[in-house]
């Protein structure tokens, strides 16, 4: 298969870590199988952008199960685990075009490579491949069945496209499934946020003042996990019902002005443009812990750090050190990119499980109901959102009650009063 990759050799150890990954899927497992036997995908081209992963090797598995011929470019340039991809590349039958710390240029050369297999649906991770697409591959879009999109970001992205009518095919928000964000936004990001930053820094969390910008899914996550570790929680928000939220889950909320001179990590997830800025630099404590973790590197005002540094080192991987002019040192955590993805390995593999299985079963759906979509942005089947969660709780030996006949009765009679 055409790919380029940083080197085949790794192949066997990727292996080995995608088996690992593997264990924890059940939910792919049980689709795969049917997918072997139905094969949805036969003569079905699918051009993947996600981080490339031991997780999404497995999804690569259940897509090529079904029969689809399958390219995969990264969505972000320092996500791409290399193991995993050359494991892919060898030995799954999918062409792989990602190369952890690619430059942009690489990074969209990957994206035109697998646009070159004239695919017929897209799996996206932050809309990259869909705009790039619209920009610069206009002459598939006639062939397009659909897309699928994983994230907060690239949904937003997509509704912008749609709103103003740039959008030329249907494409399914598997971010906004229950059985995704509720678990991958919350859990996944959650534990890989801190995963990433104690693998980074190996810093103490308990007794210190940790700063989330976004009470989003995914800020809740990080919230929920550094208070567990230990950390007084400060929360950011610009939403007032999220804002009283997080006060109400028992953190304490004021604005990024406040909070700057006294938090000693600070992590966004907001998916919005320069929530920390040079003002706030300037507030911050010598040693303070800095990192983003939406989708974008953007949300650190990074130039205006750059512009205030006197000195700037890499202290150790993943730790930028920028020394200010007074001698106050701030330290940018992988590069101000996903530090969940770039200093971790991303989402562990059980809620990838859910997100992925979103991924698989809405692909399939692009296929069945091929030009019955209207061009736009469309949620998750509810179907395929609970049959989701009944396939997880029976991997995991949960069995649930069923409303009896009188119970079913009751909820759809509107008589019955006080
Ligand atoms: N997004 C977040 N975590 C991920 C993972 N482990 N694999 C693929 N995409 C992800």
């Amino acid at each position: 298969m055409p790919s380029d990759i940083k080197d085949i050799a790794l192949a066997a150890d990727g292996m080995l870590r995608i088996e690992w990954a593997g264990m924890k899927m059940p939910v792919l497992d049980m689709i795969e199988e049917r997918f072997k036997k139905e094969l949805p995908f036969n003569g079905v081209t699918i051009a993947c952008c996600l981080h490339v992963t031991t997780e999404t090797a497995n999804l690569m598995r259940v897509l090529r199960a079904g029969g689809a011929t399958v390219g995969l470019c990264a969505s972000n340039p320092l996500s791409t685990q290399d193991a995993a991809a050359a494991a892919i590349a060898r030995d799954m039958g999918v062409s792989v075009f990602a190369i952890h710390g690619e430059d942009r240029e690489t990074y969209y050369k990957h994206i035109h490579s697998i646009m070159d297999m004239k695919p017929v649906i897209t799996i996206d991770d932050g809309a990259d491949l869909v705009s790039t697409l619209h920009k610069e591959g206009q002459s598939l879009l006639p062939n397009m069945l659909g897309g699928t999109e994983e994230t907060t970001t690239g949904v937003v992205r997509l509704r912008s496209m749609a709103k103003s009518g740039a959008l030329r095919y249907p494409v399914i928000a598997v971010n906004d499934a229950d059985t995704k964000h509720l678990f991958d936004n919350r859990y996944g990001t959650g534990q890989s946020t801190l995963d990433g930053i104690i693998r980074a820094t190996n810093r103490l969390v308990a007794g210190t003042d940790f700063v989330v910008c976004g009470y989003g899914w995914c800020g809740r996550g990080a919230a929920m996990r550094a208070s567990g570790l230990g950390a007084r929680v400060i929360v950011i928000e610009v939403d007032p019902v999220k804002a009283l939220e997080a006060a109400m889950d028992g953190y304490t909320v004021m604005p990024i002005e406040k909070a700057a001179s006294i938090g000693d990590f600070f992590v966004t997830a907001t998916g919005d443009i320069n929530v920390i800025r040079g003002e706030h630099f300037k507030l911050m404590k010598d040693g303070a812990i800095i990192c983003n973790t939406g989708h974008f590197d953007i949300e650190l005002e990074l130039d205006a750090l750059e512009k205030m540094s006197v000195e700037k080192r890499q202290i150790r991987d993943s730790v930028g050190e920028f020394k200010l002019q007074d001698g106050r040192r701030i330290y940018l955590l992988a590069e101000g990119r996903l530090v969940n993805l770039s200093a971790a390995e991303g989402h562990p593999s059980s809620v990838m499980d859910m997100s992925f299985a979103n991924q698989a079963l809405c692909a399939e759906y692009l296929v069945k109901h091929k030009g019955d979509l209207a061009l736009g942005v469309h949620p998750v089947p509810l179907e395929i959102d609970r049959h989701i969660a009944s396939m997880k709780l029976e991997a995991m030996g949960i069995s649930i009650d069923t409303l009896t006949e009188e119970q079913v009765e009751y909820l759809a009679a509107w008589e019955t009063g006080t």
